[in-house]
């Protein structure tokens, strides 16, 4: 059997493209499971996964529960908002209590950059980065990644626009390292204010206008404008940011070619895209959440067998 090069998934910067592909390889043989009408497979059955929420979400922390469920793992779920945080316990040890009840693995999402690499230095336990702030979200990358191998049978040159608030967003700086070390050639579009100075260091090219960036791709992710993360106004309004970085049926049917549109979730409809965009089928949004399931089953499972 093969497993991962890392102890830990932190992040898709530094793990090689050797563990992306047998991640995605794995998550394929995974997806055939949970289309068995048994969806069960015993493969954790002697592991205990703890999901530790500091932030909101639904699409990973339901996917993750449901893949270590998937797994016969043994689940407990923690939520910031009804624990003793707010009695003023540390990260560490509140995780350090939590393993103590003899825990394998966290899975972790944190508003902080960085928190699951600390995290990882400071507790012995495997740790997974659910998302940490405007850092990383490895897993959504390696669905994203997934879900465009299934829908256009290679990543390889493949050309792929990220749409919108590149500036707080982790899917777009793990969707940006995971396509590239894939093959993908990849481009950013949105507003100047929200496209961070460093991305044409990551080989990345910037497009500032929709139209012109649609014309390039094959696959438009099209992100949301993350208002928890503004302390500032970024562009005076979303009517107007929906005017010219919004994605309508018109500009889709336009385009004189067939693009898939993908987003992470969760949607505005009618600010970044609308419903008729979002429910049309070039749009692979729900086969995303879908493959996300069969992904972190294989992250997960990939994980739990490397040895120390
Ligand atoms: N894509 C994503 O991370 O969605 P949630 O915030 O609902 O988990």
């Amino acid at each position: 059997m093969s497993y991962l090069s890392q102890k830990h998934l932190l992040g898709i910067k530094n793990i090689t493209k050797n563990d992306i592909e047998l991640i995605l390889s794995t998550a394929q043989n995974f997806k055939e499971v949970i289309n068995r009408p048994i969806k069960k497979v015993p493969s954790l059955r002697d592991i205990t996964v703890a999901n530790l929420f500091f932030e909101n979400s639904t699409r990973t922390r339901l996917s993750f529960e449901l893949a270590q469920k998937r797994l016969s793992a043994d689940v407990i779920n923690f939520s910031a908002s009804n624990s003793s945080v707010k009695k003023g316990e540390t990260l560490v040890d509140t995780v350090n209590n939590i393993l103590a009840m003899k825990v394998d693995m966290i899975v972790m999402r944190h508003s902080s950059p960085g928190a699951a690499i600390f995290l990882s230095k400071k507790v012995n336990a495997k740790i997974v980065n659910a998302g940490d702030g405007a850092h990383e979200h490895p897993t959504q990358a390696l669905l994203d990644a997934f879900s465009i191998n299934e829908k256009l049978g290679s990543i390889k040159d493949k050309k792929i626009v990220i749409v919108g608030d590149i500036l707080h967003s982790r899917v777009a700086l793990s969707n940006i390292f995971c396509l590239q070390k894939l093959g993908a050639k990849v481009k950013v579009c949105g507003p100047q204010t929200l496209i961070p100075k460093y991305i044409t260091s990551l080989g990345v090219e910037v497009e500032l206008d929709l139209k012109k960036a649609l014309e390039w791709c094959d696959v438009a992710n099209m992100l949301r404008i993350q208002l928890e993360r503004q302390d500032i106004k970024f562009f005076p309004s979303l009517r107007e940011y929906s005017m010219l970085y919004g994605l309508n049926k018109q500009i889709l049917d336009n385009l004189g070619k067939k693009i898939v549109i993908m987003h992470p979730g969760p949607i505005n409809r009618g600010v970044e895209i609308t419903s008729d965009v979002a429910d049309s089928n070039q749009s692979i949004i729900l086969d995303q959440v879908e493959n996300g399931v069969a992904v972190r089953m294989a992250v997960m499972y990939l994980l739990a067998g490397k040895q120390e």
